[in-house]
């Protein structure tokens, strides 16, 4: 299947797995690169041994184009910049900011940049600076959010972008691949789908609760902060929740909790981790394998997508039958 994205990064399907910290490892990137999308792996947080590490797992599994996450906020971000050049990193989407800096370097390398924005403004920025696409994330999404719905952003980021936009937050199966489309995207970013493949490392403790959750068993925390994240609802969660309410009185003890959460979490105590996911973990229900999820998004989409609006409505009519 052919997009501008799909040329843009030589790969099969228009599906990218997104960053997920701590969590998308070299292993997980490179069994989705291998199934036919772009895998990720989150170098945000990770000391440079760790990243040159992934890479090098995952190009021991896969000779197919590979990206990496950098959060531009880490301390050690212009570190992982330079370092993800020199290991000719295929793609690098990032986050939480501009990479205005790095931006030449990368593309003196041949690296496609592709920043995720939770605003039509920020995508507008980017395009300018000359990057070659932009993910954009709505607020459904698991892990770090912005205010604004999939729903109003892709298509408002859509009218105001020339590059190719990625839609992401909330998209887990073929209608939402067709439903992103619908919105201008030409290709999507899913983190919440990939959490239960059989290549993704967490506890299978924190892959039980996203396959049981319902649709409204994800809390934000971090709003009291400035830095809202999605993740499910359990103790720990809803303990951030209620000190937030007064920050003055709390911050230094929501400080203390948040040091190492998602990583208790992904060891899977998920009473006192933070086991970020999003809204879309509803409609994950099964075990597969990243192939194996490729497969069966891209079969779903190619049969919902091959009809026509009212041939939709029918196909909605008689759903569940
Ligand atoms: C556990 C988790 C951790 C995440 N960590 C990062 C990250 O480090 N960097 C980033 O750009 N996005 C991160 N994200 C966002 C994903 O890359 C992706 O855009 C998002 O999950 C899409 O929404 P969905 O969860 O509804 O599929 C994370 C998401 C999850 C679920």
């Amino acid at each position: 299947m052919k997009t501008r994205i799909t040329e843009l990064l030589g790969i099969e399907v228009p599906i990218i797995q997104g960053a997920m910290a701590r969590i998308a490892d070299g292993k997980l990137a490179a069994a989705v690169s291998e199934a036919g999308g772009l895998g990720i792996i989150a170098c945000g947080g990770a000391p440079a041994e760790w990243v040159r590490e992934q890479v090098s797992i995952a190009r021991s599994i896969t000779n197919k184009p590979l990206g990496a996450n950098v959060m531009l906020m880490d301390p050690g971000a212009a570190q992982t910049a330079e370092l993800l050049t020199e290991l000719g990193i295929d793609v690098i989407t990032t986050g939480a900011g501009s990479p205005a800096n790095f931006l030449p370097m990368w593309k003196e390398a041949g690296i496609k940049v592709i920043p995720v924005v939770a605003s039509t403004a920020l995508a507008q920025r980017m395009e300018r600076l000359g990057v070659d696409a932009v993910v954009a994330e709505g607020t459904e999404s698991g892990g770090h959010i912005g205010e604004l719905t999939t729903m109003a952003l892709v298509p408002s980021v859509c009218s105001a972008v020339s590059i190719p936009v990625i839609g992401a937050g909330g998209i887990a199966n073929g209608r939402g691949i067709v439903a992103a489309f619908a919105l201008g995207a030409e290709a999507v970013q899913m983190g919440t789908r990939f959490l239960t493949v059989e290549e993704c490392s967490i506890a299978d403790a924190y892959k039980e609760r996203v396959l049981a959750a319902k649709d409204s068993d994800t809390i934000v925390t971090g709003r009291g902060s400035g830095h809202p994240a999605r993740c499910l609802k359990n103790k720990f969660a809803r303990k951030v929740r209620s000190l937030e309410a007064d920050m003055a009185a709390h911050g230094d003890e929501l400080e203390q909790m948040y040091l190492g959460s998602l990583k208790r979490a992904i060891d899977g105590d998920v009473d006192n981790g933070s086991m970020m996911a999003g809204q879309i973990a509803a409609l994950v229900q099964e075990r597969k394998t990243a192939q194996e999820v490729i497969d069966e998004l891209m079969d779903q989409a190619r049969a919902f997508g091959a009809l026509d609006l009212e041939q939709m409505a029918q196909a909605n009519a008689s759903r569940g039958e």
